[in-house]
């Protein structure tokens, strides 16, 4: 599957302050790659030189997928910068919060492509023509985002109604309950977790739910690094599905593994 976020000279204005202006960026994935499909000479989206090609004949194609799907196929970017320059409403402008719930004077494009699919984020004509799965957004206020009183309902909500398949989302569900044990109890409601585990509990059900795209606001904050560290090797499992990954922070946990810094 072929994934691409193109953002081009995207300005925001709200009210009379600019927030930000011309960002560009282009995230590309592909997490399905036939030897066919990569040119001689280079292949753009997945950052693969020619040196790394040489390496394979086409005997080794599986070996060469296995590395790509390791580690070039998805797309993290970091966004950075002080309080109030805009990492927050960058995400929002993504996820079409901005200007369509949230108001503010934007220009420039917002395009989302799946294999060759369309899906023109801004500017928007038919606001019903966003796909319903493209993106999720974890929040920094976590208590504004928790529906349900129990963490089951909270986790398995999203992938429910999607009607994803079970094998899959079961799989998925033993591993995070692994990585987070506090999610684990029959019953348990969602008020009794902390601020922390209410972001991971948020997190695990957007993974459930296998979005194209995450947005995740200062995910870091209020988690522990032994958690922060669990959290990487998921996104990392993430990436290597093709997943486009948005992350804000003002630490440096995630910079190694990011393909893109975008300070603001
Ligand atoms: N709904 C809004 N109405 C008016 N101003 C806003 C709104 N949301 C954000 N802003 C302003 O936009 C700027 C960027 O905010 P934000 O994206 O939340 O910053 P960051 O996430 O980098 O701390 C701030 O100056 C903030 O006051
Ligand atoms: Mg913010």
């Amino acid at each position: 599957m072929m994934r691409e976020l193109s953002i081009k000279n995207l300005s925001l204005k709200i009210g009379q302050k600019s927030i930000f202006t011309d960002i560009n960026l282009i995230c590309s994935s592909n997490n399905v790659v036939s030897y066919q499909d990569l040119p001689t000479n280079s292949c753009h989206n997945l950052n693969i030189d020619n040196a790394q090609l040489a390496q394979y004949t086409p005997h080794s194609i599986s070996e060469l997928t296995r590395n790509i799907s390791k580690d070039r196929n998805g797309f993290i970017v970091v966004i950075k910068g002080k309080n109030g320059s805009g990492k927050t409403c960058l995400l929002q402008c993504i996820s079409g919060m901005i200007p369509r719930h949230i108001k503010g004077e934007l220009s420039g494009t917002i395009l989302f492509t799946r294999d060759g699919t369309e899906v023109m984020i801004y500017p928007y004509k038919d606001p019903l023509k966003v796909h319903p799965n493209f993106f999720s957004f974890l929040m920094q206020e976590p208590n504004k985002q928790i529906c349900f009183p129990y963490i089951e309902e909270e986790l398995l909500f999203g992938a429910e109604n999607l009607q994803r398949n079970f094998s899959d989302v079961k799989l998925e569900y033993e591993m995070l309950l692994d990585c987070f044990p506090f999610l684990k109890s029959k019953g348990k409601e969602t008020s009794s977790l902390s601020f922390g585990q209410k972001k991971m509990l948020l997190f695990s059900a957007m993974v459930l739910k296998d979005p194209d795209i995450f947005l995740l606001d200062e995910f870091g904050v209020g988690i522990s690094e032994d958690f922060k560290k669990i959290i990487k090797n998921i996104l990392l499992r993430l990436k290597s599905k093709g997943k486009i990954i948005f992350i804000t922070e003002h630490e440096s946990f995630f910079d190694e593994d990011t393909d893109r810094i975008l300070y603001l």
